[in-house]
């Protein structure tokens, strides 16, 4: 049963996808899309470096939060390639995407990096959205609560209580084509544990989104779970139609729990 104070996040990465053209019938479409009513969660998208600005001036005004992927921990500097805190705020972005499975499988993003990011997101104002999830092997080693205990701990090192940060918990063996999609009853098992663990050293439990081959048919079953916080959503909400498929399911869901 959902309390009427629930509030969700439900939003997608599009990762490396959508040049501008792409970019603006997506923003234009969820902009003329209106807010379902009377309900509370908060939408948001989070494009790639290449689009930012345009997306969020589109989507300026309502109520969608716009992401970065990715953003350095120094503010300026030589380290090329890269895109800072600062950078990412002057395009509109006011959430940071860190510690995302594919970042950390290919590009060598470590708990210690995505610790020091945080701390550098956290500064300027922004909302951290840190990704925690473990692999198949480590699933099967009976690891699970260690790791995310270890990923926890290392993105909160520079963060202190009422610093607001948001989770989602990403089964590396749920994300992406060949994805497993977690049972929404172990997603809620470790959505709780995540919520401890950070809860010490946030003060409050933080909101656990939950990630990796969110459908349109199975985003009702995580919601149902209490613990789950919202969803972050990737190949399934690429298209617009089905970004507003799934938070119509939401929100028909939400209103259900309410009567
Ligand atoms: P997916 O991606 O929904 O395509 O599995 C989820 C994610 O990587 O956050």
């Amino acid at each position: 049963m959902m309390s009427v104070d629930r509030h969700l996040w439900i939003g997608t990465s599009w990762k490396m996808n959508k040049t501008y053209a792409g970019a603006m019938v997506f923003a234009m479409a969820l902009r003329r899309a209106e807010a379902p009513p009377d309900v509370a969660f908060t939408r948001f998208v989070v494009p790639p470096f290449t689009v930012l600005r345009e997306v969020a001036e589109v989507l300026s005004e309502t109520g969608v939060v716009v992401g970065a992927q990715n953003a350095h921990w120094e503010d300026a500097g030589a380290w090329t390639g890269e895109v800072s805190v600062p950078m990412v705020a002057d395009c509109g972005a006011t959430l940071v995407e860190l510690g995302h499975s594919e970042r950390r499988t290919h590009f060598g993003e470590t708990d210690e990096t995505v610790g020091k990011k945080v701390g550098a997101v956290l500064r300027h104002g922004l909302k951290p959205l840190v990704c925690v999830g473990e692999t198949r092997a480590e699933k099967d080693a009976g690891q699970t609560a260690e790791v995310l205990e270890r990923q926890v701990r290392a993105a909160l090192s520079g963060a202190h209580a009422g610093d607001h940060v948001l989770f989602a918990y990403e089964p590396v063996w749920a994300i992406g084509e060949g994805g497993e999609p977690a049972s929404p009853a172990y997603a809620a098992d470790y959505h709780d544990q995540i919520a401890a663990m950070a809860k010490d050293i946030l003060g409050t439990p933080p909101p656990v989104l939950y990630g990796g081959s969110v459908t349109a048919e199975n985003c009702t079953a995580y919601l149902a779970e209490r613990a789950v916080g919202g969803l972050f959503i990737g190949r399934a909400a690429w298209q617009i139609e089905g970004y507003l498929d799934i938070l119509s399911r939401a929100a028909t869901l939400m209103r259900e729990n309410e009567e």
